[in-house]
């Protein structure tokens, strides 16, 4: 069943290619404008609100750049448990998103309960056919990533990504803001070749690797990201987290300076997304500013990028990609990393401690 792999969650993190590429296709139907989203017809939102848990809703915090950048609609997101208990100002031209791999997730069906009774109309996009989720909502779009059965979450994740960025293009379009969606279908397109590139070079593998051999005995790390890349940071921290139960937090690198950088000293590994982007000269200054206080640099960048490389003490090269996309490389080496340590510490990584796959009580 795990086809050759040690664990499920590696066997699924090499399976995000097909994942992606299977989304794409799974979902090119409406985006082509060859049909409607079923149960979604005309509806242009407003406003968007997106409500999910975990690493669902570090996918809804990328979600947010893509529909506010591309599809100019003002978008919210909430962790499930805090939207449901909010009082939310929510109406009938709100299109809420529940993003959940399962389907099944306590809060999350709440929320959309919730803004359902406050007639907004509800959206899920969702990895299991006939879940809950998909039962209660108004339109549905699948992610194609298969049976995740890792607690910790990955391909899901990406697939995800995929399923946001194609809908926040299609809202453009029918906005007129965007008028060849094909420019960014042969974008993303092009994730699933770059996502292999990546992890079929057993050099980028030894590379995780040795670092985690080096750094699995940590017992904090910060992870610093910003613009799409700052969600990245916090899944990056998560995953961290949850499988190798070594203290991990993510943050916006610009707020680094607004505290955390209180907590750097010479034993505090900083892993840093630094690839190429809008914000690539400043992530440039938040790597220095860690360095100057004697951080352990560890950062995930592109070729191109020399002064990253020269700044870091230990640097993994990922292919360069267009920026809105970027994450969904990026978080690959994050989530081999905290695989690596949690392996070389011995813990069971398909089934951490403490946590369910699906968390179907509040
Ligand atoms: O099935 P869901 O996407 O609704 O699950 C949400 C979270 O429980 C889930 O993403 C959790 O955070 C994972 N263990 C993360 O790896």
């Amino acid at each position: 069943e795990k086809a050759g792999y040690k664990h499920f969650m590696l066997k699924e993190i090499y399976e995000q290619p097909r994942a992606v590429a299977d989304t794409i296709s799974g979902n090119l139907p409406w985006f082509r404008g060859e049909m409607p989203i079923k149960g979604l017809g005309n509806f242009k939102p407003e406003r968007i609100q997106i409500v999910a848990c975990g690493t669902s809703y570090y996918a809804g915090l990328v979600g947010k750049f893509y529909f506010e950048n591309f599809a100019r609609i003002p978008t919210e997101v909430d962790y499930a448990s805090e939207y449901r208990y909010r009082n939310p100002v929510v109406n009938e031209n709100t299109l809420i998103i529940a993003i959940t791999q399962s389907g099944e997730t306590a809060d999350t069906l709440a929320a959309m309960r919730l803004a359902k009774e406050r007639k907004a109309k509800v959206l899920t996009v969702c990895n299991v056919i006939g879940s809950s989720a998909t039962r209660e909502s108004d339109a549905v779009l699948y992610t194609y990533a298969g049976p995740e059965i890792s607690v910790a979450s990955t391909k899901a994740f990406t697939t995800q990504l995929t399923v946001l960025y194609l809908l926040s293009i299609h809202f453009a379009v029918r906005k007129n803001l965007i008028s060849n969606p094909d420019i960014y279908l042969e974008k993303i397109s092009e994730i699933p070749s770059l996502m292999e590139q990546f992890l079929e070079e057993e050099k980028k593998k030894q590379e995780v690797k040795n670092l985690a051999d080096r750094f699995h005995k940590v017992s904090n790390a910060l992870y610093l990201g910003r613009h799409v890349n700052y969600p990245i940071a916090l899944e990056g921290a998560l995953k961290l987290k949850e499988i190798s139960y070594i203290h991990a937090e993510g943050y916006p690198a610009g707020e680094m300076k607004h505290g955390p950088i209180a907590l750097i000293d010479e034993n505090m590994p900083v892993v840093t997304i630094a690839t190429k982007g809008r914000v690539y000269e400043k992530i440039l200054s938040n790597l220095a500013e860690v360095k100057s206080r004697k951080g352990i640099t560890i950062t995930v960048t592109n070729e191109s990028c020399k002064e990253v490389i020269e700044n870091s003490d230990f640097s993994i090269i990922v292919p360069e990609t267009d920026e809105f996309l970027s994450p969904l490389i990026n978080v690959i080496p994050l989530q081999l990393l905290a695989y690596y340590i949690a392996d070389f510490l011995g813990y069971d990584v398909d089934q951490p401690r403490n946590l369910a796959k699906s968390v179907t009580v509040e």
